[in-house]
């Protein structure tokens, strides 16, 4: 079973509007509603790969509970703590005509003396629950302190459960100091944590290596369309994509990182592991319906990728 570990979730409310402008009145259909935030997103594609799953964080007011209900509904063990403020939304717009996004972003809850209740609550979780695995994804609340995630990853790990952390910037940079099973950053949250931009696999490979030197056990970088590389102790593998028709490509991070968990929960070696995770991330962007992520589907994509071992100093 699998914890994912979402501090400040959202309801996403995703507005279809043709030609859209500001300063502008645009009758619109209803919006999809649903709950969001990455460790939530997370949950949610280890639901549809057909693994057990917990989410844990911070909701508070109706968007809480409208979060809460959503959980029941997609079978997700809801072990989130009650704050007073109101959980944010997250608006999208999508102009169909251009496809060009336009986000507005609320907030959230401040989070001050509840991380000391959240340490107190994942201890207790982890230790009644045994995860194999415990996920860290987003972006801190407010009020947060920047070590917030180091302080739980250094809690986990201490009761002997292995963390993924899925975030960026300062919080990436501080959870890393915890040590880390595994992390997965993009092409830029790396390049911004390591201060440099990061292009060719020799960069990826250059910077990586220095991460694992101070004990983090694995990396996985994801490049979007250009794929993923996953480099540990043992060795670097990259894979490119199958093509697929592109639906949506926001979130393809989260079930990227979703068939990487249930890959490993499944015992798969790190490059099976990484064929998973891609099958799973095309199956999001295409924007597969709940019952497609069966594992006929997931081999299917499997066969027409590659994975190949990439040699020190980057070369295929
Ligand atoms: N256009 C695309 N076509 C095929 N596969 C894609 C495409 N974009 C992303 N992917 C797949 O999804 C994985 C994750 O993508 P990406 O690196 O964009 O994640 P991300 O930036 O963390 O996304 P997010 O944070 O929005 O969830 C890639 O490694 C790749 O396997
Ligand atoms: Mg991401």
């Amino acid at each position: 079973m699998i914890l994912t570990v979402t501090p400040n979730p959202c309801v996403d409310r995703i507005y279809s509007a043709p030609d859209f402008r500001s300063g502008r009145i645009h009758r619109v259909n209803k919006p999809l509603v649903r709950a969001g935030g990455k460790g939530i997103n997370v949950a949610r594609t280890l639901r549809l790969l057909g693994g057990d799953v917990h989410a844990t964080g911070f909701l508070g007011g109706l968007n809480g509970e409208y979060i809460r209900g959503e959980l029941r509904k997609e079978g997700i063990g809801d072990f989130f703590l009650t704050v007073q403020e109101e959980t944010r939304n997250k608006i999208a717009i999508t102009d169909t005509r251009t496809g060009e996004e336009t986000e507005i972003n609320e907030p959230g809850p401040a989070i001050a003396e509840e991380q000391e209740k959240f340490l107190r609550h994942l201890d207790s979780l982890v230790r009644r629950f045994g995860y194999s695995y415990v996920a860290f994804c987003g972006s801190l609340p407010r009020g947060a302190s920047i070590d917030f995630y180091f302080r739980c990853v250094e809690l986990v790990q201490s009761l002997g459960v292995k963390c993924a952390v899925d975030t960026s910037g300062e919080a990436l940079k501080h959870s890393i100091e915890a040590k880390p099973w595994i992390v997965k950053p993009n092409r830029t949250e790396l390049s911004e944590m390591v201060k440099s931009e990061i292009e060719s696999y020799e960069d990826i490979m250059k910077q990586c290596h220095a991460i694992l030197d101070s004990g983090v056990g694995n990396i996985m970088v994801t490049l979007g369309s250009r794929g993923a590389v996953y480099i540990n102790g043992d060795g670097a593998w990259c894979a490119k994509p199958p093509r697929v028709p592109v639906e949506h490509s926001l979130g393809s991070g989260d079930a990227f990182l979703s068939g990487l968990l249930r890959g490993f929960e499944k015992n798969l070696d790190p490059p099976d592991a990484l064929k998973f995770a891609m099958a799973t991330a095309a199956l999001h962007i295409q924007g597969a319906l709940p019952d497609e992520y069966a594992k006929k589907n997931i081999s299917e994509l499997e066969t027409n990728m590659t994975v190949c071992k990439l040699c020190v100093g980057g070369g295929e």
